[in-house]
């Protein structure tokens, strides 16, 4: 018996990198999978099949059940035709992990608009148009569902020249949170993971330790989307390598002022008091 026997499961951008080893690791425990990959390059130019065809022909060499879906995430058609994939091949979704994305890196100074645009439009409008497509269905179904989410680093702390990456991967939280909300109802759960590991995107970056391999991230995501996560939602998680942890906002206790409006003199004099952990 496998964790995920039964389960549906879809990946977007699932061609490579982490996503490919999700879909690996949640075919290995039961699931049947949806590979989506738009085939393009890592600055999202491009397209072609090749990439969720390969990872489809992996899993079904390993027995599992998987089908190909080669849409971009980043338009409302793209989510629906993602999961209508899914219905289609297996008649049923359950899981899915929104993992497409895109990097055009530049200072603010430097940013056009169109690599502001595109990196929304794959991450944060890409999470909303499958997850939207994927609830409807989800609570049809009346049988739950689990949304996993990626962030970052770069959303959750900042990193230098990704203003669009980290605003979308903070959006992403901030939508992880609400649609959670909205969503508990129906036994759908919504959490978001924030990964670090070696793959096309990050293999220049000198600060990911290349033993951190994207294997060590599947794990976390079979947990999310298992049963023994069905109480866990609206919460975030680094995978950083081998080590797991949760994301969460802190607020300090603060300061009240006992009557009439505070002066900008009077927060910088209880400015430490007001930012005390
Ligand atoms: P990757 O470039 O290997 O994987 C991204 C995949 O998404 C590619 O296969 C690409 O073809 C696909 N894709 C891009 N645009 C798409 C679209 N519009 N529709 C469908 N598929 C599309 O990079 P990696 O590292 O595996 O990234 C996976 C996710 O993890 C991304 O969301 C990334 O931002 C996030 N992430 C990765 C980190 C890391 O350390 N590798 C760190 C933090 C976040």
């Amino acid at each position: 018996m496998g964790l995920l026997d039964g389960k549906v499961a879809v990946v977007t951008g699932a061609g490579g990198g982490l996503g490919r080893c999700y879909a690996l690791a949640l075919a290995e425990h039961g699931a049947r999978l949806v590979v989506n990959d738009l085939g393009g390059a890592v600055d999202g130019t491009g397209s072609g099949s090749a990439m969720a065809d390969s990872v489809v022909e992996e899993i079904r060499k390993a027995g599992g059940e998987a089908a190909a879906n080669y849409d971009t995430v980043s338009t409302m058609e793209g989510g629906a035709a993602i999961v209508q994939t899914a219905v289609d091949a297996f008649g049923r979704l359950d899981i899915v992990v929104n993992n497409a994305g895109i990097l055009r890196d530049k200072t603010l100074r430097k940013m056009d608009e169109s690599m502001w645009d595109d990196v929304i439009a794959v991450h944060l409008k890409g999470a909303f148009a499958a997850t939207q497509a994927a609830a409807r269905r989800m609570v049809e179904q009346a049988e739950g569902g689990r949304i996993i989410n990626t962030t970052s680093v770069s959303g959750l702390i900042g990193n230098f020249g990704q203003s669009n990456y980290g605003a979308a991967k903070c959006g992403i939280v901030g939508f992880t949170r609400v649609v959670a909300l909205e969503l508990q109802r129906y036994g759908i759960t919504v959490n978001a993971i924030a990964p670090t590991a070696v793959t096309r995107m990050t293999e220049d970056i000198p600060s990911t330790p290349r033993e951190f391999v994207p294997e060590l991230v599947s794990p976390m995501v079979v947990f999310l989307a298992s049963d023994l996560a069905k109480d866990v939602t609206g919460r975030v998680f680094g995978v950083h390598g081998p080590r797991i942890c949760e994301y969460r906002y802190v607020m300090t206790p603060g300061v009240a002022k006992a009557e009439g409006l505070w002066t900008p003199e009077e927060i910088s004099e209880k400015f430490a008091d007001i930012t005390r952990g």
